[in-house]
């Protein structure tokens, strides 16, 4: 088995243009940067508003291992019994206990490296959840000892609360990353006990939008503060995702680095 392995994360996906451009794009992204495994945030697979099992095959069949979530988890319902059962998908461990569905995964590489995978929601600005710090305790206890890595995505919307979870799990994940603020942030860093970190690794979608969303609904929504409908950008994603190697003996990270692929 080679000695590291090379972990690619991808933010929030919105809707047909991020699943377009990922589709276009990954496969080359995978060979050229001999990725082992790739993890994505699929909150917003579906025109901005959950995920159908059709949107997560389509992703999985290019080469995504597996899918986070956050509040968006159940916008589309179809998706809650396929939680119970399909290992590639996770949604946050500090949902409540009533929650489908499971808040960690292990997934198995080609070259033999079992890679873990644990998905938290942040507390501040998000709603009510249990403790994230806690579920991060517990999902790090539960996860067999024999993989290689560890990944952490803390769906949040408070930085503070994202780089607090990147210090919390300094030396027990590989890798800690932010989703959910749709915007990538440049301060990925490995932490001195061997985390990597970023913030947020923003979205794969349109960024001639508000977040991924058409400008004129939500501008109308924050002038006129009158209801309008969101609709997702279908065309022109920018991926942005990041690449992290980890060394699978000690689970430290050993690089970490940004990747932008514009729109066409
Ligand atoms: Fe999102
Ligand atoms: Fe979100």
């Amino acid at each position: 088995m080679p000695e590291t392995v090379n972990i690619l994360a991808i933010g929030d996906i919105i809707g047909k243009a991020g699943r377009r451009a990922l589709k276009e794009h990954l496969p080359n992204l995978i060979d050229h940067h001999n990725v082992d495994f790739v993890v994505a945030n699929g909150e917003n697979l579906a025109a901005g508003f959950g995920l159908t099992e059709k949107t997560a095959e389509e992703m999985f069949s290019i080469g995504i291992d597996v899918l986070t979530n956050g509040n968006h988890c159940w916008d589309q319902r179809e998706i809650m019994p396929l939680m119970n059962e399909d290992e590639r998908l996770i949604r946050p461990a500090n949902f409540t206990e009533n929650a489908p569905g499971r808040g960690w995964t292990v997934r198995e590489t080609p070259s033999g490296h079992k890679i873990a995978v644990i998905n938290l929601i942040g507390q501040v600005f998000m709603g009510t959840w249990d403790c994230p710090f806690r579920a991060a305790d517990h999902a790090l206890v539960e996860i067999p000892s024999d993989v290689s890595a560890i990944l952490v995505d803390i769906h949040a919307e408070a930085t503070s609360e994202k780089m607090g979870m990147g210090w919390y799990l300094d030396n027990r994940a590989s890798f800690v990353f932010g989703t959910h603020t749709h915007v990538p942030t440049c301060d990925e860093i490995i932490r001195p006990q061997g985390c990597a970190y970023q913030t947020d690794l923003g979205m794969t979608g349109s960024y001639q939008s508000i977040i991924g969303m058409q400008v004129e609904g939500a501008l109308k929504r924050m002038v006129q503060r009158l209801p309008q409908r969101f609709q997702a950008v279908e065309r022109g994603a920018s991926i942005y995702a990041t690449l992290v190697k980890v060394d699978a003996a000690t689970r430290h990270a050993q690089s970490i680095e940004r990747i932008h692929v514009p729109p066409n």
